[in-house]
């Protein structure tokens, strides 16, 4: 989603705006821009498209400025043009905006109405003007940006400069993320510590409803009531993180092949790996006295919740209700005081995600998440953090973050089923040894990708493609086909095997591939009865199992080997090769894998 970047420099800036931009790439955006502030007046440089783009215009057009604030796009208001693109600016002030505006129209119309000439389609472009009313009654810039917050109604992060006030950046921060970093005289804002990792790893992070007043020399940080307020500097883990593709073509390719490590990682910190025991950190609960368990997530967050959900009903005899977040937040359930629900997130950030937090908190629910950002809101706001230990994932389409979040979502479940009396010593150390077995099944799928670019041929001809799974593959079903739509623009979607004849079988024909996840497990001969449904219909069998697909009577017309694993872990190691089935066929398509049409990495507006 939008990227905000901003430097109070000791020299020209523009070159280390879009330097910070480029490490917000991975948020998803359509245009980009920044501005400077040049003998005090205000330089803009915009263009569509690609951050390349921008860079080109600034080697013909370059800006000087020494303070400045930054942009990436991603359009809600308004096509993804150069006009639309930010910074929004009168020659007055220029302002960076991530998030919505809700109440634009309504301002837009007083503002039209007052003569306010407007120049774009965007919420946005209603906060420059705004501004510009204030400056032009005769107020400072803190005091006209204080006045005009006042009238904002939404979910936003702002950066602000000011003509004739080279030493002087004001932020603002309602509901989308920003940090603040602290240099030795200069300072840098952004949306999330990554963008700020090569200039400082001291970092501040606002809280909804702060704005901030920043100089070269230090930030006064005030609240929504203007009161003076600290929020406290930390050494951001982000400094040391690497970020960049190694040897492998793409982002995803190189995230779905660090999965072996990464899981290994995450296992090593939830489990004790002398014992085959799980060793979670203290949890404020007790999962022997919750009776319900609450889940909800957005995307492929939720596939997880969902895989999560047969693992606590079967192995910890504990009731879950899963949920996407972005209904779960608005269905004003009732919950009894003193239960538990948890959040799934990588970025930590998804504004459904954190809304629906929220409410539970309100609830007096017990708040657990799992998230890859240990230093995002939705880590911040929760009584436990449960961190996946996956890296910055900077795919759009997300690849380990899940395979870490079902590695720690089945520790979790081990350890409510421990504590629920469902799970002695014994099982415990079998489902223990069939996770840390997990890295090792990963690798050797992973050996080999040639039939997966070989099916990416036929699939890239396919009008749909179906996904079917009973069980813990029913979600790993949803998520394959997540995976396909968002990279390559295929048509995909996944069913509960058992739901085929109640609708989804009359798409089925000879040009309808039916990719079945199928392990060899208690559930494996029903899913092969639904197989032979599309067989009869002579739908394309692609079968991804364990077993022989001679055994299972049908045409099989692609089959994707998988080791043999514990039925306990199958999610696990099957999600792998549905990443593989979108990545090669999305390749051989010739998308952009990375950073697909229309998708955002981190989605912070509803
Ligand atoms: O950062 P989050 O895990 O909260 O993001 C949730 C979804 O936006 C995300 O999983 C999305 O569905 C991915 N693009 C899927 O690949």
């Amino acid at each position: 989603m939008c990227g905000i970047v901003g430097v109070l420099g000791k020299g020209p800036v523009a070159e280390l705006l879009v330097d910070a931009l480029k490490r917000l790439e991975y948020r998803g955006y359509d245009s980009a821009g920044v501005a400077t502030l040049e003998n005090g007046q205000i330089g803009r440089r915009r263009a569509e498209g690609k951050l390349r783009n921008l860079e080109e215009l600034l080697k013909v057009e370059p800006l000087h400025g020494t303070s400045g604030i930054g942009h990436t796009r991603w359009a809600t208001h308004g096509k993804p043009v150069e006009a639309n693109a930010h910074p929004h600016m009168t020659d007055d002030v220029a302002v960076v905006h991530n998030g919505i505006i809700e109440n634009f129209r309504e301002l837009k119309a007083q503002l039209v109405a007052e003569g306010a000439p407007f120049s774009s389609d965007t919420d946005t472009e209603v906060i420059a003007h705004l501004i510009t009313r204030e400056l032009r009654a005769g107020k400072d810039p803190v005091a006209a940006v204080y006045q005009t917050l006042a009238h904002l109604q939404g979910a936003f992060a702002l950066a602000m400069i000011f003509r004739g006030y080279d030493d002087l950046m004001i932020v603002a921060r309602q509901g989308s993320p920003l940090a603040i970093g602290y240099g030795d005289g200069e300072m840098f804002v952004g949306s999330d510590a990554i963008a700020l990792a090569p200039f400082t790893d001291q970092v501040a992070y606002l809280e909804d409803g702060d704005w901030a007043v920043i100089t070269r020399e230090g930030v006064a940080i005030h609240d929504r009531q203007g009161q003076s307020v600290e929020r406290p500097v930390a050494k951001s883990l982000a400094a040391g993180l690497v970020v960049d593709k190694g040897n492998y073509r793409h982002f995803m390719a190189k995230e779905i092949h660090e999965q072996p490590e990464v899981v290994g990682h995450t296992l090593a910190h939830y489990l004790d790996l002398a014992n085959y025991q799980v060793s979670l950190p203290d949890l404020p609960l007790d999962f022997s006295q919750v009776t319900r368990l609450s889940l909800s997530a957005c995307g492929t967050a939720f596939y997880s919740c969902f895989v999560a959900k047969y693992w606590f009903e079967r192995w910890a005899k504990l009731p879950v209700d899963v949920d996407i977040a972005s209904e779960f937040r608005y269905r004003e359930i009732a919950m009894d005081q003193g239960g538990a629900a948890l959040f799934v997130s990588q970025s930590g950030e998804t504004a459904d995600t954190l809304a629906s937090l929220r409410y539970c908190r309100d609830q007096r629910q017990h708040v657990l998440s799992v998230v890859n950002v240990q230093e995002s809101s939705i880590a911040r706001e929760s009584d436990v953090v449960l961190p996946t230990l996956g890296g910055p994932e900077i795919g759009v389409a997300s690849t380990k973050a899940f395979t870490c979040q079902l590695t720690v979502l089945a520790c979790l479940a081990i350890a409510a089923g421990k504590a629920r009396g469902v799970i002695g010593p014994e099982l415990e150390a079998e489902l223990v040894k069939a996770l840390v077995e997990v890295p090792r099944h990963m690798a050797t799928i992973l050996r080999d990708e040639t039939p997966y670019e070989t099916l990416a041929h036929s699939l890239s001809k396919a009008r749909d493609v179906l996904y079917l799974g009973r069980g813990t593959s029913y979600p790993i079903a949803l998520e394959g086909a997540l995976k396909l739509k968002e990279i390559s623009y295929l048509h995909a979607e996944g069913y509960a095997a058992g739901e085929l004849k109640h609708g989804p079988i009359a798409l089925i024909d000879e040009g309808v591939p039916v990719i079945v996840i199928a392990p060899r497990d208690n559930l494996f001969d029903k899913t092969v009865s639904n197989m032979q449904e599309v067989a009869a219909r002579e739908g394309k069998i692609i079968l991804v199992s364990d077993a022989d697909p001679t055994s299972t009577g049908c045409a099989v017309q692609t089959m994707l080997r998988v080791p043999t694993v514990h039925p306990f872990v199958t999610p696990l190691v099957y999600a792998l090769p549905v990443q593989m089935i979108a990545y090669h066929t999305a390749v051989f398509m010739g998308t952009d894998v990375d950073q697909p049409r229309n998708l955002a990495k981190s989605v912070t507006v509803e």
